[in-house]
């Protein structure tokens, strides 16, 4: 792993937008993994700021809730949409998020998964991570090999994200979410952190066990996985000072 320590949210941003550029240079065909949630804000906005051609660009959202309607504000089409699609420019025939609102979810699930092999892979899935530990919407005690599926979401999730909708019965308790398995698949992750209500879950995924009580904790087995954090969120990480050493001597080699 590959950890990045940056002063605040704004650098966050552009140090995560620094990574997904990187990822997707060359690529005649990028393929984008996209998060929602507060945590991707400032990594849309630094990638917003820099005008590249997202033309040829795919992306796929990590989850969608179930039930939710499409035009919910809520819901992660709309989220999407507002935050990435016309944020950056994509073009919408493009971008795919999972229907949570399918007859069928589990047919909806394989179809998903069909459609992100199809495009040829994800190039860099960009994460958000849980106070429990979660990326994407796998939960404590997911399996490794999962991939997309119908979840429950956990009790803690479920009141974190409260904070979107005007009461917490109104939390969808479904959700359609691509699987750890799926997320491993993408050839580099980026996931970004920020404040110190992060701070226990980021020390647990990068320097704990490999667990699945901590879903995040696979990504140690991800062969290219960028982890970038602001202050607060590093402030339970022993390895701080080595990991900003790294940082510094990164340019140094030779
Ligand atoms: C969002 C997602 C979640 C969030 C996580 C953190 O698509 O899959 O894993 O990234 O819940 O949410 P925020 O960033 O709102 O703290």
């Amino acid at each position: 792993m590959e950890i990045v320590i940056a002063p605040g949210e704004a650098e966050v941003g552009e140090r995560a937008a620094d990574a997904v550029v990187a990822a997707l240079a060359g690529r005649p065909e990028p393929v984008l993994g996209v998060a929602t949630g507060s945590s991707p804000l400032s990594t849309y906005a630094a990638l917003a700021e820099r005008r590249l051609d997202w033309s040829r660009t795919s992306a796929f959202a990590l989850d969608e809730y179930v039930g939710l309607p499409e035009e919910h504000e809520q819901s992660y089409h709309r989220v999407v949409d507002a935050e990435v699609t016309r944020r950056l420019g994509l073009d919408p025939a493009r971008v795919h998020v999972p229907d949570g609102n399918a007859p069928d979810l589990e047919a909806e699930c394989e179809r998903y998964e069909r459609a992100i092999r199809d495009a040829g892979g994800i190039d860099v899935q960009l994460l958000g991570i849980g106070g429990n530990g979660h990326i994407g919407f796998n939960e404590p005690a997911s399996s490794f090999a999962s991939r997309t599926r119908i979840k429950t979401l956990a009790p803690h999730t479920r009141r974190d994200n409260a904070r979107f909708f005007a009461s917490l019965e109104e939390v969808p308790v479904h959700c359609l979410t691509q699987g750890l398995g799926t997320i491993m698949d993408a050839r580099r992750v980026v996931l970004v952190a920020i404040g110190e209500r992060k701070a226990a879950a980021v020390a647990a995924m990068v320097e704990g066990p490999v667990s699945a009580h901590v879903p995040a904790s696979i990504l140690q087995h991800h062969r290219h996985a960028t982890i970038v954090v602001d202050e607060a969120a590093a402030a339970l990480l022993e390895g701080a000072e080595y990991y900003r050493f790294i940082q510094e001597q990164k340019h140094r080699v030779r």
